[in-house]
């Protein structure tokens, strides 16, 4: 890791969340790398259940588990309905009415996010109660799951647990951000991750009783990129083609986060960070951990999905480099503040 601050000091706060964000298709097909199902059935409970991540995920699980869908509404944001959920709303229920939801469940898949109201940047007394609403959540989550004897957390975590660093990328005078790396954060939405994954790793060490297995998933940019959004800012864009991630890599990765068997680190504690993003030639959030770790495969790259863009933005400015922009680059350096969460 290459030391000293970032070359520009921003937040990204103003950025994160994606409001327009509605449910995808797979426009890259089905998943064809998942693993061999379980031999059993597994059971999984899914918060988050009528949000944007689950719609992408769900016609897997369903086919692959018992899904047992959580949500604090109980239509999907267009309005279009889904069948079976639990409308509970994790801030304010006892723990009486969610016990029934974690009984007999083998793993959980947290996706459940308060969206804060405002800018999340620090130093503001509303920013920060609105994401402590969701370290709370994840902390309901972790205790319920032990409580009721669930073997295995995944959360939703993001790459912005990490985001401190995207400024030395652009810049590069850094190459790649990996799990290992000290997380960082410059805003509340990625300390709030920090916070979780933290909190994560209380709960697998087994100091409660019992090890709850942990598998924190830094989810990159899972949406499709509108060339049209980025005509004349390149670093966003080639931002966005680095921490891309398809609806079937995710899915993928997911799937494996659920059901790789031993997820130890070299301590023996079971517990796991990956980031959330496809095989991007641009990528800078490294996912070698997760391929030795849990075999994610993915099948996709945003170079090629995205290659008539690429030539529009990129190619015919003569702008070259995986990030960054050159030095003669079309367009002056960006602020932060205009990458997407
Ligand atoms: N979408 C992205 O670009 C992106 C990128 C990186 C990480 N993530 C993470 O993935 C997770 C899911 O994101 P998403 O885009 O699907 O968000 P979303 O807002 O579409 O879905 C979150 C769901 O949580 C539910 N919820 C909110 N408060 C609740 C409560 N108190 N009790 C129960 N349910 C509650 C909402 O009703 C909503 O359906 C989040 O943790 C987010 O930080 C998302």
């Amino acid at each position: 890791m290459s030391a000293g601050a970032p070359a520009t000091t921003f937040s990204s706060a103003q950025v994160i969340g994606t409001p327009g964000q509605q449910p995808r298709p797979a426009p890259t097909g089905a998943p064809t790398r998942l693993p061999d199902a379980p031999a059993r059935r597994l059971r999984v409970l899914l918060t988050g259940a009528t949000g944007y991540i689950a719609s992408q995920l769900l016609p897997t699980l369903q086919a692959r588990y018992d899904v047992v869908l959580t949500d604090a509404r109980g239509v999907h944001r267009d309005g279009s309905s889904i069948q079976d959920v639990h409308v509970l709303d994790f801030q304010s229920v006892e723990d009486d009415a969610l016990r029934q939801l974690f009984a007999g469940c083998d793993a959980v898949i947290h996706l459940g996010y308060h969206k804060p109201t405002g800018p999340v940047t620090v130093g503001t007394r509303l920013a920060y109660e609105d994401e402590r609403v969701n370290v709370d959540m994840a902390e309901r989550v972790y205790r319920l799951s032990h409580e009721a004897g669930v073997h295995r957390v995944v959360m939703a975590s993001s790459n912005h647990a990490s985001d401190w660093y995207e400024p030395l990328i652009h810049a590069r005078t850094l190459d790649q951000v990996t799990p290992a790396d000290l997380p960082r954060s410059d805003n509340y939405y990625g300390w709030s991750k920090i916070a979780y994954e933290a909190l994560g790793f209380t709960y697998a060490t087994g100091a409660p009783g019992r090890r709850l297995e942990i598998v924190q998933v830094r989810i990159g940019a899972p949406r499709h990129i509108e060339e049209a959004h980025f005509v004349g800012n390149p670093v966003g864009f080639k931002r966005d083609l680095g921490a891309w991630i398809s609806p079937r890599d995710l899915t993928q990765l997911i799937v494996r986060s659920v059901e790789t068997p031993d997820i130890r680190n070299s301590d023996g504690v079971p517990f796991l960070i990956v980031n959330g993003v496809s095989n991007n030639t641009r990528g800078f959030w490294s996912i070698a951990n997760a391929r030795v770790a849990i075999g994610y495969a993915p099948e996709d790259d945003s170079e090629v999905f995205y290659a008539d863009a690429i030539r529009h933005i990129l190619l015919d400015h003569g702008d070259r480099g995986r990030v960054g922009t050159e030095p003669t680059g079309h367009c002056p350096h960006r602020s932060r503040k205009e990458y997407p969460a």
